[in-house]
């Protein structure tokens, strides 16, 4: 019995296999992969590795996906494990009426279509009528292992002898024309062959499976770029060119004495070529669209395969306004690890272009400068403005907060929000006041760059300078309020301080434990005698920004208290929630009013930063 291959995909989609795999084995997470004790062969050690889309074991070698597992593991026949599975998914079995059934079976040949031309394709790049083919791949700098590992062809000049080859083997007409390798007429018949005088580029699904070719043309005629077109194997929406090598490659672990990946990143590209280009160059996680913008599925394929990809994208407008969809797109489907990067190359470069004059440690350096998805929003967002008046203010602001709302995940929403708001008000606030773009970059390109990290000499840009005055106040709160220190040391070691104020926490730290009583006064004394002078004097010295009440000299312990949970979270909201949930564990084991104090301060303060609010006294 066969099913429909895109009822079989969305049923896999739908399956969660660590689950499936989990009541039969004890699953412990090893990296972003499940492992588990082999439920094929008995093992003591773990060789059974789950991965998102199917399951592996390095002992026994047995292998497959959900289906597959409930077949193995049950032993239940394909259907009985089909029908299990759709029921738990909520999905309906399509009933298998005749039609739908001749349409499966003609899956499966259309796939046998499609190698046939595959093969036929490969043997005329090497013969006489694919010279010019070949000599043009070669001329894009294509070793012949690159050309034969990647499957290229040749068309053959579409006067027909592909159709007769393949219908010498039994395939007829309207399989062919199914398969998306000719062009048909209104009423669907077929017309002669889809490609001619095109190199070919077999696509394949994320499974490996020949879905189509796209064909390139040797010279300037149009269009310079021919795709197949959609058919029940080739699904434009859900298909990246290269992600079956790429998912494969990022995660083999090359044996010793193999050719290393330059770049285990998995990388989304624009063009055929350039993902050619960057495999042979040793960027095996290179992948690309097929002339369109990203979809949401090819988002959900990108994701099942790394948490981060990188999209980089060409340094034109083009370009530009390709981020934007993608980032756009992203949005609702992102949470915490879930992400996107950004690259923007060079204006006139791709990535084909830049390894081939520069070569890969170019393009390794354009990986490493990736940005992260609320920079580029906001650089995206932002773009062009320079001294905003209120109205664009008021717009640009909104635009900000719209960008943050659709995110799906409500805690990375309004992480996003504060991003974006914190971003806005130090870049056009300093604006206001020195009448000059505060820490932006000029050049579209390397407003692309993550922002310098903190250097004495420097200027640091804005967004770090009040990172760093937090930090700052941070410590000098404590060196007023000493009593605070027991209570906030660990949330206070969690920070990522700069080597100055790092050295500082320690040496307040160790005075603190050294002797547990002493109060602002001791502990100053006790610093200064251990020549540490000129260090409090800078920590204790005003601030620039306006500051809460809680953070001067004569605070109550109470105020500042608070005042230094609300720097800690602008901070690090991650360890503000850590701490609130550890709070929450301490007011359970010992419920009494110092522990529900403690608490709330910590929930309150967390709601607060969620919200996105900047302290009163800062806005
Ligand atoms: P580009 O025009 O950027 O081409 O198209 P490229 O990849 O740099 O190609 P070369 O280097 O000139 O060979 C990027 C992608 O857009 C799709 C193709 O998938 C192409 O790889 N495209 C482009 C089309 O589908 N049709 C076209 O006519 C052009
Ligand atoms: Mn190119």
């Amino acid at each position: 019995m066969a099913f429909d291959p895109a009822f079989l995909d969305e049923l896999r989609a739908r399956t969660p296999l660590g689950a499936v795999i989990g009541r039969k084995t004890k699953l412990v997470r090893s990296g972003r992969q499940l492992k588990a004790c082999c439920p094929f062969h008995g093992e003591k050690t773990p060789s059974f590795y789950v991965y998102d889309d199917h399951f592996h074991c390095f002992g026994c070698g047995a292998h497959g996906d959900a289906i597959s597992f409930v077949m193995q593991a049950e032993g239940r026949s394909f259907m009985e494990a089909v029908e299990g599975l759709a029921s738990e998914a909520g999905l309906e079995v399509p009933k298998q009426a005749p039609a739908d059934r001749g349409r499966a079976e003609r899956a499966r040949t259309l796939t046998d279509v499609l190698d046939a031309a595959q093969r036929s394709y490969v043997r005329r790049l090497h013969s006489g009528e694919g010279r010019d083919g070949l000599s043009y791949l070669r001329g894009r700098g294509l070793t012949d292992a690159t050309i034969a590992d990647h499957g290229l062809g040749w068309s053959g000049d579409g006067r027909g002898s592909l159709m007769t080859e393949l219908r010498e083997q039994n395939f007829p007409p309207e399989l062919i024309a199914e398969a998306g390798l000719m062009r048909v007429d209104e009423e669907g018949r077929p017309k002669g062959e889809l490609f001619f005088n095109r190199v070919t580029f077999p696509i394949r699904d994320k499974r490996g499976g020949l879905v189509s070719f796209g064909g390139r043309t040797l010279g300037d005629g149009q269009p310079k770029y021919l795709n197949g077109p959609e058919t029940p194997l080739f699904i434009k929406r859900r298909t990246l060119f290269g992600l079956e090598r790429a998912s494969s490659n990022l995660r083999t672990i090359r044996p010793p004495g193999s050719t290393a990946l330059a770049s285990r990143e998995l990388v989304v590209v624009e063009g055929y070529m350039d993902v050619i280009a960057l495999h042979q160059a040793g960027f095996g996680g290179a992948v690309a669209p097929l002339g369109t913008a990203l979809t949401p599925e090819q988002l959900e394929a990108l994701w099942r395969v790394a948490p981060a990809p990188v999209l980089c994208f060409d340094g034109d407008s083009a370009g530009r306004r390709a981020a934007i969809r993608a980032a756009e797109t992203a949005l609702p489907l992102l949470d915490p690890e879930r992400t996107l990067r950004f690259v923007r190359l060079p204006e006139g470069e791709d990535p084909d272009s830049l390894v081939r004059k520069q070569g890969a440690p170019a393009m390794t350096a354009e990986l490493a400068g990736a940005a992260g998805l609320a920079d580029v929003l906001f650089e995206l967002l932002s773009e062009g403005i320079r001294n905003p008046g209120p109205e664009q203010r008021a717009s640009l602001h909104a635009k900000l907060t719209e960008a943050a709302a659709t995110i799906g995940h409500k805690g990375l929403a309004s992480e996003y929000r504060r991003t974006l708001q914190q971003r806005f008000f130090e870049t056009f606030a300093k604006q206001r006041q020195t009448g000059r773009a505060g820490g932006r970059a000029q050049d579209g390109r390397s407003a692309f760059k993550p922002a310098p990290v903190m250097s004495g000499a420097r200027p640091v840009p804005a967004a770090d300078r009040v990172r760093l005055e937090r930090m700052r106040l941070l410590l000098a709160i404590l060196l007023r309020h000493p009593d605070l220190l027991a209570d906030v040391e660990q949330a206070l070691c969690g920070l990522d301080l700069p080597d100055d104020l790092a050295s500082m926490r320690a040496a307040i730290l160790e005075a603190a434990h050294a002797s547990p009583t002493l109060d602002s006064a001791g502990l100053t004394a006790h610093l200064q005698s251990a020549g540490l002078s000129a260090q409090i004097d800078t920590i204790s010295a005003p601030s620039p920004l306006p500051m809460p009440a809680g953070a001067s000299h004569d605070a109550m312990p109470a105020e500042a208290e608070k005042t230094w949970w609300h720097f800690f979270g602008f901070l690090s909201v991650e360890g503000l929630r850590e701490q609130r949930a550890a709070a929450e564990q301490a007011f359970i084991q010992c419920p009494d009013e110092e522990s529900q104090k403690r608490l709330i301060l910590r929930k309150m303060t967390l709601d607060f930063v969620e919200r996105g609010e900047i302290a009163d006294e800062e806005g």
